[in-house]
């Protein structure tokens, strides 16, 4: 039996009513399905980034338009995964693209410093405060193995404290358990949130430690904000013992104009970022003090080398650097992730109205739906009868025309308005209405 207060549902009604959804969902998708067969004769499982698959198979997309995108089988759908967030400017945003054909008309890969990366990477150090200095990459994940690495040569020290169900790229894996592909450094895992919980484990590791790694509010991990205490005291501990915070806002940089670092006024010894920092093209960057930056210099003696081919490719640079200034104004950040927070609050309303036991956590434009009592303020409050519900959730809403993340997450793009927000608000309330039997309830 699942957790339910008013009525039981037995697991067997609740799979019967997620093979139903999904019936329907194979029904009208025969396309999609067929490219799905085809792509996996030379791909696994069809596939090539884990986060994209879903069953019974993906949706394949031909196009998109602002916050649309069209299936093979010719439905548009609302997206409300925005490329798992990096697609804050929307699909078609015109001064992106036209950044981009420019810097395709002056020649691709030149093989030698342009004229855009130093002009980004000032608009970068003045715009977030933890940048004195930054380094351009290719992923997320390349920022933050190079923050690790950096730390540990550093301070000389191998040990690493992350965070249980933390993101930070697909080998530095600490949601769901982990992935056995993860890079081995020596890490432990601390509870986001668990104050002294985790103070206790950084005084224990001591002179041992080199950095503390955590997101300031846990993304893939379910949209869980930190506690401003919590970020407090991991700047106080790990500057007692020398070691360095590292802030991992790849996903988080997008709900304040200055990331999130700025806006709470946290100081971390580096900040990795990526996603949209690229205008939709591949991007990765880390940054911060510039006593720790300046190891890479190559004009320094044992200086820190640090390749990637396409580090200053002329298309990143020229549609972030685009974004950043021509797009996502002040006004336009703040304004974009207000209409998250009204969403969210839509959206706890509608469950409450419902009587259904769910919440939806998150800050600005990323939030989380989560079908739980508690509130949730560790990954510790997710369980599995949480994703089966999300699994019915995700399914039913791609019926309705919108397309939220599998595991119940939504990120909101620039072109996302009140239209599609009323749109999205009346299908998930037709959503509760519908299954409500299948729900747990308040
Ligand atoms: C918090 C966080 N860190 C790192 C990454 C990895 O970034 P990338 O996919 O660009 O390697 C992600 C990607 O989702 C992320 O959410």
């Amino acid at each position: 039996m699942m957790e339910n207060k008013g009525r039981s549902v037995s697991n067997s009604d609740m799979d019967a009513a997620l093979l139903a959804s999904r019936q329907r969902f194979i029904d009208a998708n025969p396309k999609s399905l067929q490219r799905h067969q085809e792509a996996s004769a030379s791909l696994p499982g069809g596939n090539t980034r884990a986060v994209l698959y879903y069953p019974p198979f993906p949706l394949t997309f031909t196009g998109g338009e602002g916050c649309r995108v069209r299936t093979l089988d010719g439905q548009t759908l609302i997206d409300m995964v925005s490329e798992y967030s990096a697609g804050v400017y929307g699909h078609t945003d015109p001064v992106i693209a036209e950044a981009m054909k420019a810097a395709v008309d002056s020649g691709l890969a030149l093989g030698g410093p342009n004229t855009v990366e130093a002009q980004y990477a000032a608009l970068l150090v003045d715009r977030f405060p933890a940048y004195e200095r930054v380094r351009f990459c290719n992923s997320g994940t390349e920022a933050n193995i190079m923050a690790l690495s950096m730390a540990r040569a550093i301070t000389g020290r191998s040990n690493i404290i992350a965070m249980t169900a933390g993101y930070h790229g697909g080998v530095l894996t600490y949601v769901g358990g982990g992935s056995v592909l993860n890079l081995p450094f020596p890490v432990s895992f601390a509870t986001y949130n668990d104050i002294e919980g985790t103070r206790a484990m950084i005084r224990a590791a001591g002179s041992d430690l080199a950095a503390v790694i955590l997101e300031p509010m846990l993304g893939g991990g379910g949209c869980i904000p930190a506690n401003p205490e919590f970020m407090q005291m991991i700047r106080e501990e790990t500057r007692r013992i020398d070691a360095l915070m590292i802030l991992d806002e790849v996903m988080t940089s997008r709900l304040d104009y200055r990331a999130l670092h700025g806006a709470d006024g946290m100081t971390p010894d580096l900040v990795t970022m990526g996603k949209y920092l690229g205008g939709g093209a591949s991007f990765g960057c880390f940054g911060g003090r510039a006593d720790l930056m300046d190891w890479f210099d190559p004009s320094r003696p044992g200086a820190f080398s640090h390749g990637g081919t396409f580090n200053n490719n002329i298309l990143s640079m020229s549609a972030g650097m685009a974004g950043m200034t021509k797009v996502l104004t002040e006004e336009a950040c703040k304004a974009f992730n207000d209409r998250g927070d009204a969403l969210r609050e839509q959206m706890c309303e509608t469950l409450a109205r419902h009587r259904i036991a769910g919440t939806v956590s998150g800050r600005g434009s990323l939030m989380a739906l989560h079908f739980v009592l508690e509130p949730v303020t560790t990954p510790a409050t997710l369980d599995s009868g949480n994703q089966r519900h999300l699994g019915l959730f995700h399914v039913e809403m791609l019926l309705r025309g919108f397309y939220v993340a599998p595991r119940g997450m939504i990120a909101l793009s620039l072109p996302f308005g009140a239209a599609e927000a009323a749109e999205f608000i009346a299908a998930f309330d037709d959503f509760l209405s519908q299954n409500h039997q299948y729900l747990p309830t308040l």
